[in-house]
């Protein structure tokens, strides 16, 4: 007796199981589930692959995903501890890892997260060669060197987030001062993510009038709108992530 499925459909060709636009996950905290989110929501991948040490985390989370499908056009979402769930990614984006504690530096978290890129990423480029990596986890810009090296990637193939986080914050907080879109207020930060990052003050501008040539004393201690603590904001702001 052949089953409902066998009844209702008949394959005619072979079934194509690969995907083409595999993207992984490793570390499904708050970072990670996130990502997990934006990725379903833009349709950017056909199959999601979730992985973490926290099993029963893990597991809930995959569940929500999955029981959400109906709002996403992602057939296939998956999860495991075990590294083969990765197999054939496109994009393994790299959020696992411990978080800054209030007062911590990002540099202090270098040993224990150099420990779990360690035992993470040779197994993820064994499953998938072919894969681009993007590293979150902090310190970020040591973290992406260090998964290069241990990677074996091309150098174009192994990219950190930067201070990619970091502008988009300055950018929100000067459109908060001056109650404009973040999307018409542009600045960078550059540097090393958080502590010791940059504001490239001569470059931030609104619709393309730099603010310095209003204020040639931005971002100075003598300033007297105190645009400087714009900057700080950014850096604190990374004791929340
Ligand atoms: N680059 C940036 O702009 C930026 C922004 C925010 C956070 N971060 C960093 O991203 C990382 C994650 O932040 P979060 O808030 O999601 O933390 P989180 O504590 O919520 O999640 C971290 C996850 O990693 C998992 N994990 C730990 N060891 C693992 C391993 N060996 N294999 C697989 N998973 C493992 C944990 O179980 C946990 O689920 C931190 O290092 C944080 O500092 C970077």
């Amino acid at each position: 007796m052949s089953t409902i499925k066998e009844q209702l459909i008949e394959n005619l060709i072979k079934e194509d199981k690969t995907s083409q636009r595999k993207i992984t996950i490793v570390g499904v905290g708050a970072v990670g589930m996130a990502c997990a989110i934006c990725i379903l929501m833009k349709d950017l991948t056909d199959e999601l692959a979730l992985i973490d040490v926290a099993e029963d985390k893990l597991k809930g989370e995959m569940l929500d995903l999955q029981h959400g499908s109906l709002f996403f056009h992602t057939p296939k979402i998956v999860s495991g501890k075990d590294y083969s769930v990765s197999a054939n990614s496109k994009i393994i984006i790299i959020t696992a890892g411990a978080r800054q504690k209030v007062g911590e530096t990002r540099l202090a978290l270098v040993q224990r997260n150099v420990e779990i890129m360690k035992s993470v990423i040779p197994a993820l480029v064994r499953h998938s060669p072919d894969c681009k990596m993007l590293i979150v986890s902090n310190p970020v810009d040591i973290l992406t060197y260090v998964v290069w090296k241990l990677s074996g990637l091309p150098v174009t193939r192994v990219i950190g987030s930067g201070c990619n986080l970091d502008s988009a914050r300055f950018r929100y907080l000067i459109g908060d001062k001056l109650g404009i879109h973040p999307s018409s207020c542009h600045g960078w930060i550059i540097g090393e993510h958080g502590d010791s990052s940059v504001p490239l003050w001569s470059g931030v501008n609104v619709a393309g009038v730099a603010l310095k040539s209003l204020d040639p004393k931005l971002g100075t201690d003598s300033e007297k709108d105190h645009w400087k603590n714009i900057h700080q904001q950014v850096v604190q702001g990374a004791f929340m992530e």
